[in-house]
């Protein structure tokens, strides 16, 4: 077996997307492996999200070079590949500016790997970012349930063009994937043992995927059928835009049990002037509405949200609204960053960048008060049961380590018999990252893996 390092970087979807790209060359003969030293095939799938990413990717491209170069020294060969957003956004520059990489992707691209490697193995360096006329989901082979929890991508790209933000240039226009294809794949990762299945896309409540028999199915709907395959306990979506929470969708919070309660739903801003020239094509009322209707479908329902601090021209009074909304609506769980310009992006034209001190004290104020939301959050569940899905072993011996509802990690004395069952835990503590659980009952669900 020939031997492939994969190097993931960024979003959940480059999370899934690397598991595909190493199912793709599984029957080309490449096994995954931990480490760079002595891979015959080493992928990097990059993030262009924030920060300076491409010099990031060039300095781990130097740190990584000594194990293509020693393969080489005993007359092997090692192909680098880059895939991903900064492949995309960056292009031919890569293959300029790094003589060790022989293969550069784009995220739309990627079905086309087993063949640029061979080509690569022929010598040549090939760059491929159209955003092709084929999808690459008819050409990948049928993915493998790697564990209890696993993604599923539904919806790629974005056509909202907020203003700071590069997806819709690296991943292209939005895309849903056919329901049919969805159903299908969600089947066959159930029959695998995933039990739990969360529903990818940079915008996935804009999914609008065709349906089996003629029109098309919304996010809602498609939730709700994929609710009845038996087997699977548990769906959760990732990531939503507030304009994009339709009634039906909110609406199936209240009556699909196996939809977990937790929503990731980015606001961005507090600020009504900062969100309008994010063009988030939204107002910090509109989204205490959805919420508050959410909270009306689903009571224990709980919220997780994105932040941006120091986007161009945000003032004190923008970021006082700003932990106003973080601290009216109590988040279970936040991330928060600091304003990067994009290359290409309208905002980082904009010459009212904030200075990176204000930034940086806004950002520690912001992430002090979410965590001190999320220690309230936690603290909330001392003393209560909670149904948690275990997912695999825990650090110590006897130990399994799941989820709540809530996406908290808990541990507990379990037998592996429970793995991949809800079982009923009863909260004893909190450690600094997760619940400590005892185990009070088992819920059955399904066969143990
Ligand atoms: N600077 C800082 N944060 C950004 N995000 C997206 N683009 C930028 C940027 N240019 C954040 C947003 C988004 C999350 C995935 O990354 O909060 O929701
Ligand atoms: Fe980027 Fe999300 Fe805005 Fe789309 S909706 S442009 S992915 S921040």
């Amino acid at each position: 077996m020939k031997k492939l390092y994969v190097k993931t970087y960024g979003c959940q979807m480059n999370v899934y997307d690397s598991a595909r790209m190493a199912e793709l060359m599984a029957p080309e003969g490449y096994e995954e492996t931990a480490s760079p030293e002595g891979a015959d095939l080493i992928l990097l799938n990059t993030c262009h999200i924030r920060e300076k990413a491409a010099e990031k990717l060039f300095s781990d491209l130097g740190r990584l070079s000594p194990a293509p170069a020693r393969k080489a020294a005993a007359g092997e060969r090692a192909i680098v590949a880059v895939t991903g957003c900064v492949a995309q956004a960056e292009g031919a520059e890569i293959l300029r500016r790094s003589k060790s990489v022989d293969i550069v992707v784009g995220p739309q691209s990627y079905h086309r790997l087993p063949g640029l490697v061979e080509a690569a193995l022929r010598g040549e360096r090939n760059v491929e970012t159209e955003f092709p006329a084929e999808s690459k989901f008819d050409h990948l082979p049928r993915p493998r349930a790697r564990s209890v929890s696993a993604f599923l991508s539904v919806q790629e790209g974005c056509d909202k063009f907020c203003s700071f933000c590069v997806v819709p240039y690296t991943r292209g226009a939005e895309f849903s994937r056919p329901a049919a294809d969805v159903l299908d794949e969600a089947i066959r990762l159930v029959d695998q043992g995933a039990r739990e299945l969360t529903l990818l896309g940079q915008n996935v409540n804009a999914y609008h995927g065709a349906a089996p028999r003629g029109g098309e199915w919304r996010l809602g709907r498609l939730i709700r059928e994929l609710a009845k395959i038996p087997g699977l306990l548990r769906l959760r979506y990732t990531t939503s835009h507030p304009t994009d929470m339709d009634e039906d969708l909110m609406a199936a919070h209240g009556e699909e049990e196996k939809l977990m309660p937790l929503l990731h739903l980015p606001v961005q801003s507090g600020s009504d002037r900062v969100l309008m020239e994010m063009n988030r094509r939204h107002t910090s009322s509109d989204y205490r509405r959805i919420v508050e209707r959410l909270i009306r479908a689903r009571a224990d329902i709980a919220f997780s949200s994105d932040f941006i601090v120091g986007f161009p021209g945000e003032s004190d009074a923008d970021f006082a609204c700003t932990l106003d909304l973080v601290r009216e609506l109590g988040f279970a769980q936040a991330y928060s960053f600091k304003y990067s310009p994009r290359p290409g992006t309208p905002a980082a034209l904009r010459q009212d960048q904030v200075p990176e001190k204000v930034e940086d004290e806004r950002l520690a104020r912001l992430q002090g008060l979410i965590a001190e939301q999320l220690r309230r959050f936690n603290q909330g569940f001392v003393g209560r049961t909670l149904p948690v899905l275990f997912e695999k072993p825990g650090r110590h011996q006897g130990q399994l380590a799941g989820r709540s509802p809530w996406l908290q990690p808990v541990h507990a004395t379990a037998p592996s018999a429970l793995l991949g069952r809800v079982a009923e835990l009863e909260v004893a503590g909190l450690t600094s990252n997760s619940l400590a659980g005892i185990l009070v009952r088992d819920f059955g669900g399904g066969p143990s893996l």
